[in-house]
């Protein structure tokens, strides 16, 4: 039976880096139902709320140990000006959400609320600066409003709209997509403008800026490349966007939520797995430059993307999330905690309604998608210690596509405790492991498990509980040596104590 095995070596006295809890992170931008709706419903509504912010939304999140949330955008933070979006509702701006539909934004959900959104949850708070259509002067004023502590125009504006003191703020981002929709620039001009506009993102009192720097799109290297050799003095961190579509097409159809076959099943896997390949470019890029690796590289919008549900608004990027969406979150968060040496934070797109959600709502019903119980069952490799493996993976073919069967990663927490996550890739194929433990002793193993029988299996209104983790004992430890089964089409969280 032994060459039918998977053989996995984790030397648990070897760690190899801290996997910031950052790395967890999300995104909620105004687009479509994500903010309005999926997280404010605002203080009247019938809706169960905290100021304004769904009760069942928050108690989700703290579940999942949301560590860090950016906001407002995307390509909205780009056409966002903070000033109208604070004090009293009746006097805020209306304006057009142009990227996101058209729809008319009243601005109720500025500032103060997602401030507070943050505060309730426990998320530190992740700005996104306006470059490209926005002042110096405007995004001096708001990091200003929001982390000044003393007499000055910007902190009595705040005090007079209900909160005298500052916020902390750590992570702030320089414009978003400045090469597309954040203003069409070139790396060269990008460079420049991120330079201008961070001198003046200032450090006040003991707060202290991260300032990130819009990065590439996917596999556009030599945006990092100028980017980083005119400005890396500037940055503590750069950012990198890349989407799974299930076709790879932009502009043709991008593949459907649900009913797929095993073909597109393995397509958008293997398009998963390419975030391996560019962290590992980007970061030789990088190097270059920075070879203490002090700027962090941040992959702040990952996740799949398909056409919009049949029947939903187009600029709302609403879509289902199946067990499909659970193997992509376990792959991209594995190969995240493996270059946790470079990658300093990550953003899942995005948070609730909104492409890969964890969240899912209709009305006053909230569901928990696949990908929210990969969140939650990694969260134990927040603020861990990165393990060495040595592993040796078998292949998964289908139709003409040959990617690696397994996805692993594994760390130590401050308790000692070891927290192995194992996906299986292949749509119909079990495995059994053979897991050598080097290092620490253990003595007690528990795991959990994530699968279904149907590819597409996903949660609804009607049964929110259809895909949800469940305890599994398919795994047995004798001295050192972990054996076991690995079912199809599963993640798995084993812990070792
Ligand atoms: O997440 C949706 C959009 O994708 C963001 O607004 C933008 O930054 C990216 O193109």
């Amino acid at each position: 039976e032994d060459y039918i095995m998977a053989r996995l070596v984790v030397n648990s006295d070897r760690t190899k880096g801290h996997i910031n809890k950052e790395i967890y992170g999300h995104f909620s931008e105004h687009l479509g139902r994500c903010i309005y709706e999926g997280i404010w419903v605002g203080k009247d509504s019938k809706i169960p709320n905290t100021d304004g912010i769904r009760n069942d939304v928050i108690e989700a999140l703290r579940k999942m140990k949301l560590p860090v949330l950016r906001w407002p955008g995307g390509c909205f933070a780009d056409e966002y000006h903070w000033k109208d979006g604070i004090g009293p509702k009746e006097n805020r701006k209306k304006m057009v959400n142009t990227n996101w539909g058209g729809v008319v934004e009243d601005n109720s959900f500025g500032t103060h609320e997602f401030m507070r959104l943050c505060e309730l949850t426990g998320a530190e708070p992740y700005i996104n600066g306006n470059v490209g259509s926005g002042t110096v002067q405007e995004m001096q004023e708001w990091v200003e409003y929001m982390t000044f502590d003393g007499e000055s125009p910007m902190s009595r504006l705040r005090a007079e709209n209900g909160h005298p003191a500052p916020w902390k703020v750590k992570y702030f981002g320089v414009g978003n997509e400045s090469w597309g929709c954040g203003g069409n620039m070139t790396p060269e001009y990008y460079s420049n403008e991120f330079r201008r506009y961070g001198v003046f993102c200032r450090n006040y009192g003991d707060n202290k800026l991260y300032k990130i720097a819009c990065g590439a799109n996917a596999s556009d290297y030599n945006w990092t490349e100028v980017v980083m050799k005119n400005a890396a003095h500037a940055m503590d961190g750069i950012s990198l966007h890349y989407y799974s579509l299930p076709t790879g097409s932009w502009t043709g159809s991008k593949g459907a939520s649900t009913g797929f076959d095993a073909n597109e099943w393995i397509t958008l896997l293997s398009r998963t797995l390419f975030m391996e390949e560019l962290i590992t470019k980007h970061s030789t890029i990088m190097d270059k430059y920075d070879p203490d690796k002090r700027i962090g590289l941040i992959v702040d919008e990952w996740g799949t993307w398909y056409d919009v549900e049949p029947g939903t608004n187009p600029g709302f990027l609403y879509q289902q999330n199946t067990l499909r969406d659970a193997l992509v979150a376990a792959i991209n968060l594995n190969i995240f905690n493996s270059h946790c040496d470079r990658v300093k934070m990550a953003n899942l797109a995005q948070l609730v309604n909104v492409l890969q959600a964890p969240i899912l709502t209709e009305g006053a019903k909230m569901l928990l998608t696949p990908t929210y119980h990969v969140l939650e069952m990694y969260s134990v490799h927040q603020d861990a210690e990165l393990v060495d493996i040595d592993f040796e993976n078998e292949d998964y073919s289908f139709n003409g596509i040959t990617i690696p069967k397994y996805s692993v990663s594994a760390s130590k927490n401050a308790s000692g405790e070891l927290n192995i996550t194992l996906a299986n890739l292949s749509h119909r194929a079990s495995g059994r492991l053979s897991c050598e433990l080097r290092g620490e002793k253990y003595t007690v193993v528990t795991a959990r498990i994530l699968t279904a029988d149907e590819l597409d299996a996903h949660n609804t209104f009607d049964n929110p509980e259809a895909v949800k983790p469940s305890s599994y004992d398919g795994f047995a430890l004798r001295g050192s040596r972990l054996t076991g089964t690995i079912p199809a089409k599963s993640v798995l969280v084993i812990t070792l104590k």
